[in-house]
């Protein structure tokens, strides 16, 4: 299996209330990934909310290393060959990586989970890109998204209604990190957005 969304897509999102192009790009072998990249997305990893509700239980409270970040980007590209988790970075018109989001089969159905992270030096960005990749979703054969979020992480709720997602229950859900259980389960709202 290979990526539903082709070999490789990059597109513009425009930030919010700045206007600024960024650059989705898909995390493919054909991205091209620098030592400062690395140290970005470990530093932007580290920030307090992207911690708090993404990596601090994951990684049982140690800090997001550059080595965190290195695993990351190779999970990534082995996860689009395989067609099982697609990653997109965000770059600022300078290059600097503000963003990621991620999409993969939530099981044997056309439903698709999606996660993101953005740094609050980037903010005004994911609202746009989640209406992007919806966009892309629909030619790649999806025909749900579904996002999971802590019921306290109210930035992230916000996106999911202002992007047209639906509160539709709870879910139990197993905690991964990298694709591996790390032995946990969090309770989460579960929010759908049919396309
Ligand atoms: C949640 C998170 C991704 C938000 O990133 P962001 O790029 O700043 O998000 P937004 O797109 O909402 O932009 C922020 C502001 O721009 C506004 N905005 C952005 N796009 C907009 C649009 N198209 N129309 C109107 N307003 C818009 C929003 O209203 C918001 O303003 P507000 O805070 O005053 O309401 C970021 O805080 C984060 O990474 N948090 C930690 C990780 C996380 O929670 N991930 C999700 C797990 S479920």
């Amino acid at each position: 299996m290979s990526s539903p969304f082709g070999n490789h897509v990059e597109v513009a999102v425009s930030r919010h209330g700045f206007g600024d192009q960024y650059t989705m790009e898909s995390v493919d072998d054909r991205l091209v990934l620098t030592d400062s990249d690395v140290w970005t997305i470990a530093r932007i990893c580290n920030e307090p909310l992207v911690y708090r509700f993404l990596f601090r239980d994951r990684i049982g409270g140690r800090p997001y290393t550059e080595q965190d970040a290195r695993d990351f980007i190779d999970w990534a590209r082995s996860g689009w060959s395989a067609g099982q988790q697609m990653v997109f970075l965000l770059r600022d018109p300078h290059g600097e990586i503000g963003a990621a989001i991620d999409i993969g089969p939530l099981d044997e159905s056309r439903d698709a989970l999606i996660a993101y992270w953005a740094s609050s030096f980037h903010r005004g960005l994911m609202t746009n890109t989640v209406e992007r990749l919806a966009e892309l979703s629909v030619n790649a054969g999806y025909s749900k998204l579904v996002a999971l979020a802590e019921a306290e992480n109210v930035r992230s709720l916000s996106i999911l209604k202002r992007t047209g997602f639906t509160h539709v229950g709870a879910a139990v859900h197993p905690i991964t990190f990298m694709g591996q259980w790390v032995g946990m389960d969090v309770r989460f709202r579960r929010y759908e957005r049919a396309l």
